[in-house]
C-alpha cells in the first residue's frame, strides 16, 4: 500500500486488524468476515510490526517472546538476530533480561522496532502486516532489516505499507491511496503504463534521491 502522508494506508491497516471496526462494507479473509471470528483469534494469524511500535515495561527478553507459550532462549536469540537487534542488545547490561522501560521508553525508535521485527519473527504467523517497519531506521540498518523482512514475508501473505517505493516495486498487488480512497491497483508495471497517481509518485520519488 502506497500514497502520500494522510492517506488512509495505516487506517486501513488497523481495520484489517480490527484495531477499527468497519462502519460500512466488510472485510474477509478466504470469504470469512473478520467480524465473524474473535480478535484473538484473527490477530493470531498475523504479526504486526506498526509505524510506533509499543513494547511492554518488561524485560527485552519478554517483549520478544510476547505469547508464546514456554520459548527457548535459542529461538529468542535467532529472532533477534533476523531483526537485527543482537547486537545492540548484547551491549545491554543486562542483555536480553534488560526492562525497556515505560512503552519501550528506555530504547530509541530504531531500536524498538527491530524488537517489534523480533516479535513478528518469533510470533512466524501466516500473514504479517507492515506498517513502514523499516521507517525509524538509518539507511544502513533499514537495508539490513529490509532483507530480513523479505525473507520472512517468502510463503506467506504480507501487506506492507511503505513509504520508499523501491520496497514495493515487486508486490503482487500494489495498492495506491489517495485522500481515504483507493484509486488505483495493480502491478508496478501495470501503474506506470496507467500513468496516474502511482507513476506521479515514482517520478517524485526519483527526483528526492536525485537531490
Ligand atoms: N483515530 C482517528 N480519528 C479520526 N481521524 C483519524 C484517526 N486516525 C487518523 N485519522 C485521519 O485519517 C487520515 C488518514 O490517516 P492515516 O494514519 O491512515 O494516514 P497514512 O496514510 O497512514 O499516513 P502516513 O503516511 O503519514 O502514515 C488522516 O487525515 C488522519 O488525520
Ligand atoms: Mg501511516
Amino acid at each position: 500500500m502506497v500514497g502520500e502522508s494522510g492517506s488512509g494506508k495505516s487506517t486501513l491497516a488497523n481495520l484489517v486488524t480490527r484495531f477499527y471496526d468497519t462502519t460500512k462494507g466488510n472485510i474477509t479473509f478466504d470469504g470469512v468476515d473478520i467480524k465473524d471470528v474473535t480478535t484473538k483469534s484473527l490477530r493470531q494469524q498475523m504479526g504486526i510490526v506498526a509505524q510506533d511500535s509499543i513494547l511492554f515495561n518488561d524485560s527485552i527478553k519478554n517483549n520478544i517472546s510476547l505469547g508464546i507459550n514456554n520459548p527457548s532462549e535459542n529461538e529468542i536469540f535467532h529472532a533477534a538476530k533476523i531483526a537485527n537487534a543482537h547486537d545492540f542488545i548484547s551491549e545491554f547490561p543486562k542483555k536480553y533480561n534488560n526492562p525497556v522501560g515505560d512503552g519501550g521508553g528506555m530504547l530509541s525508535g530504531g531500536q524498538r522496532q527491530r524488537i517489534a521485527i523480533a516479535r513478528a519473527v518469533m510470533k512466524n504467523p501466516p500473514i504479517m502486516i507492515l506498517d513502514e517497519a523499516t521507517s525509524a531506521l538509518d539507511t544502513e540498518s533499514e537495508k539490513i532489516v529490509q532483507d530480513a523482512l523479505e525473507n520472512m514475508m517468502k510463503n506467506r501473505t504480507s501487506l506492507v505499507i511503505a513509504h520508499r517505493l523501491s520496497t514495493v516495486q515487486n508486490a503482487d498487488l500494489i495498492v495506491v491511496m489517495k485522500k481515504g480512497k483507493i484509486v488505483e491497483q495493480g502491478t508496478h508495471q501495470e501503474l506506470i503504463n496507467l500513468g496516474g497517481t502511482y507513476t506521479n509518485l515514482v517520478n517524485l520519488q526519483s527526483l528526492e534521491n536525485k537531490k
